[in-house]
């Protein structure tokens, strides 16, 4: 399983290096940056919302403890560490690190000295603090009728299950286990379950395809693979058991057989009956847990014991497995978790994330279990039955603090009030976005209409890198900006940078680079750490880069601008453009591909496929349906292109490049602001994808 970011076939290929030079970055948009700034700054909103009061209650309290954050991390972080249980304690000056490339290797250490494991904090602390019977999960399935309860007790005792089961296989302290699985409460059971023995999980979103999944277990070696029979997402039904029988051919076939398959009966998706099943690897989740007992000793791991891992994607290459790590992790999941959500022990909480991204990994199956909170685990999607499901199910269970992302948001908006305000949704407190940037349109409703005005906005700025919230407003503590994630989170020291890597003051646009490590940096790319110190820490010396573009306004709020580099964000999904291009042109008839990412009314942004075929090969339907079916097949239906456009050449300097800057104006129907244009080898490239494009 490779994915080459080779977009070329039979003709010389141009190497693309990890940490590409400067000018493969886009340049900052700043005209649309100017434009949201003058429509948006004079609706900032008020920092009153009457009906709560906030861990924080205002900027000035914010700025002593940021400022003690960023002065004295040692003591900030090692304060709110003494609310976990530490088998070991840490050494008092517990942090080092080094984000200087100049200075030697890139390294990040918090709670030097210290031994717990983040399985125990999550649930043994609240059960052994008398809080057994507290409502642990919500589960709501696909269904109107169905649903399940689970207290803390309850899940501790199957966490405890299915982990002597995994002792039981074998499987120890530092191996790796895949998680393939849908939204039900065993997703996050076998993730706490993994960390419960010290074993490295590694989820994986159940809409990739099966090659996706076998590069996974292959990259991590998995011991045992967490998978289930299927799953119905509103009214499809998805065979997950099948996905992962190939994706465990696949992996075998390139040297790594996952010694055991436990499989997970949903019977709400055809169960058993319908469900392939290998005798001697496979078994049944059921029943590999019953003779288990229901308490299970702790292993004690060191602080920078890693937790997981989760593959992301990136400019180039394949994607790369972000390592986390436990004891940072674990006090910044859970102090982002409390103070951006103002989350209170037994709070009802529902984040619409899946479990297979980082943000179902830190604000579901963390973050919320490490503070006391009941939360929904939810299987199904937004609109199903209807537009007004999350509204629903937000009456359903008192729902206090929603999170979800602006893709959700706008398409539910689409559907129109009437949908919202059918619920009465008078629990609601705080509502949160993540995973793209939320335009103000969208921010408004939120607020207006489905908070009603009440509930402060929390637009979460961070990524899988990051852990955890890195920009973000804490509720009722400043004025908000719709648009706008504002300030950065305690311990974090964003800046702006410009092509030089000169810090940007005040003021101004700038790719955006973090300063100083927090307690959840990701702490290296899976076995390849200098693919994390060229990707991350080479492109601006002595910062970690983000990817991002930014910009801050006079009053110092940031303004997340998107992706400064090849990676496209549909829908929330982060997709490189280099792993769909290799993917088109893994078919026989495309020559080469190149993709870019165009403003979606819903989705955020759209796929955008340049392709040129093979020589005689003439597009038809039946291609474009053919092209769109591979991509699906080696990443996942979510990253399928929205648009193939035929492209008898693409626009390439004389070096080979392909300008990726004029693919974009294109696809945005801006090619009257193409720019230069004069390296390019044959200028009449332009006119002729122009041409073609046929809307
Ligand atoms: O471009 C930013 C965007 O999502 C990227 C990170 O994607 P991923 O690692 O999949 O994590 C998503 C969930 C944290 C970022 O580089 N992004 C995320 N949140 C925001 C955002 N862009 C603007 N505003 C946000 N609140």
């Amino acid at each position: 399983h490779t994915t080459t970011s080779a977009v070329n076939k039979g003709r010389p290929v141009v190497p693309t290096q990890e940490g590409r030079s400067l000018d493969a970055l886009h340049s900052i948009p700043v005209h649309k940056l100017r434009a949201q700034a003058a429509a948006t700054e004079a609706l900032t909103v008020p920092e009153s919302y009457p009906h709560f009061t906030p861990f924080v209650e205002n900027k000035k309290q914010y700025d002593e403890m940021y400022k003690r954050s960023i002065e004295d991390p040692n003591g900030f972080w090692g304060d709110i560490a003494k609310e976990f249980h530490w088998e070991k304690q840490w050494d008092e000056e517990h942090i080092s690190y080094n984000f200087d490339v100049r200075k030697g290797p890139i390294h990040v250490e918090y709670f030097k000295g210290g031994l717990t494991n983040i399985c125990y904090n999550a649930l043994d602390r609240h059960v052994a603090a008398g809080h057994g019977d507290r409502v642990c999960f919500l589960w709501e399935g696909n269904d109107l009728d169905q649903d399940r309860k689970m207290t803390y007790g309850e899940v501790l005792e199957e966490v405890c299950q299915l982990a002597n089961y995994l002792r039981s296989q074998g499987v120890q302290k530092g191996d790796a286990v895949s998680i393939y699985m849908p939204m039900v409460c065993e997703l996050p059971i076998a993730m706490l379950a993994c960390a419960r023995i010290g074993a490295v999980h590694s989820v994986v979103f159940g809409g990739f395809s099966a090659e996706a999944l076998a590069g996974r277990m292959e990259d991590c070696k998995a011991k045992v693979l967490i998978t289930a029979s299927g799953v119905m997402r509103g009214n499809k039904k998805i065979d997950l058991k099948a996905i992962a029988d190939s994706a465990h051919t696949m992996a075998a076939k390139s040297g790594h057989t996952v010694p055991r398959v436990v499989v997970y009966e949903n019977e709400r998706a055809g169960g058993r009956a319908a469900c392939s099943f290998t005798e001697g690897r496979d078994v049944w989740y059921a029943e590999a847990i019953a003779e288990q007992a229901k308490t299970c000793e702790v292993e004690w791991v060191e602080a920078e014991h890693p937790l997981f891992l989760l593959y992301t994607s990136g400019s180039t290459g394949k994607p790369k497995g972000v390592v986390h790590c436990t004891g940072g992790y674990m006090v910044y999941a859970h102090t982002t978790t409390k103070y951006v959500f103002n989350m209170q022990p037994g709070d009802t909480y529902w984040c619409t994330a899946d479990c297979g991204w980082i943000t179902g990994h830190t604000y579901l199956t963390y973050g919320p279990l490490l503070v006391g909170a009941s939360q929904v685990v939810f299987e199904g999607v937004p609109t199903y039955p209807g537009p007004d499901r999350c509204w629903r199910v937000v009456d359903k269970y008192a729902v206090k603090q929603f999170y979800t992302a602006p893709t959700a948001i706008r398409s539910l908006m689409r559907a129109g009030d009437l949908y919202v305000k059918e619920h009465l949704r008078d629990s609601l407190r705080i509502l949160g976005s993540v995973g793209e940037p939320i335009n103000p349109e969208a921010w408004r409703w939120y607020h207006d209409i489905v908070g009603d005005g009440r509930c402060p906005i929390v637009d979460t700025w961070w990524q899988t890198e990051t852990g955890g919230h890195m920009i973000t407003p804490l509720p009722n503590a400043w004025a908000q900006k719709p648009g706008s994630a504002t300030y950065p989170f305690f311990g974090v020291v964003p800046v702006l940078v410009d092509e030089k890597g000169n810090e940007v003051k005040g003021e101004g646009e700038g790719y955006l680079c973090i300063k100083q490590a927090w307690p959840a940096t990701l702490r290296t790319v899976y076995g390849d750490h200098e693919r994390y110190e060229t990707n991350y820490f080479k492109p601006f010396p002595g910062y970690y880069f983000s990817g991002d573009g930014a910009r801050r306004d006079k009053d110092g709020y940031i303004w997340i601008t998107g992706r400064v580099d090849d990676v496209i964000n549909v829908s929330g999904h982060r997709i490189g453009t280099a792993e769909v291009e290799s993917a088109l042109v893994a078919h026989a008839k495309c020559a080469e591909a190149a993709v870019v990412g165009y403003e979606h009314p819903i989705k955020g942004q759209g796929i955008y496929a340049y392709v040129t075929l093979m020589e005689g090969v003439e597009p038809t339907e039946d291609i474009r349906r053919e092209l769109i079916n591979t991509v699906r097949g080696i990443i996942g239906a979510f990253a399928a292109p929205d648009v193939i456009h035929w492209a008898p050449g693409l626009p390439k300097t004389r070096s080979g490049k392909i300008m990726r800057r004029v693919l974009r104006k294109i696809a945005a129907k801006q090619e009257d602001e193409l720019g230069d244009v004069s390296t390019l080898a044959d200028p009449h490239v332009v006119e002729q994808l122009v041409a073609l494009r046929g809307h």
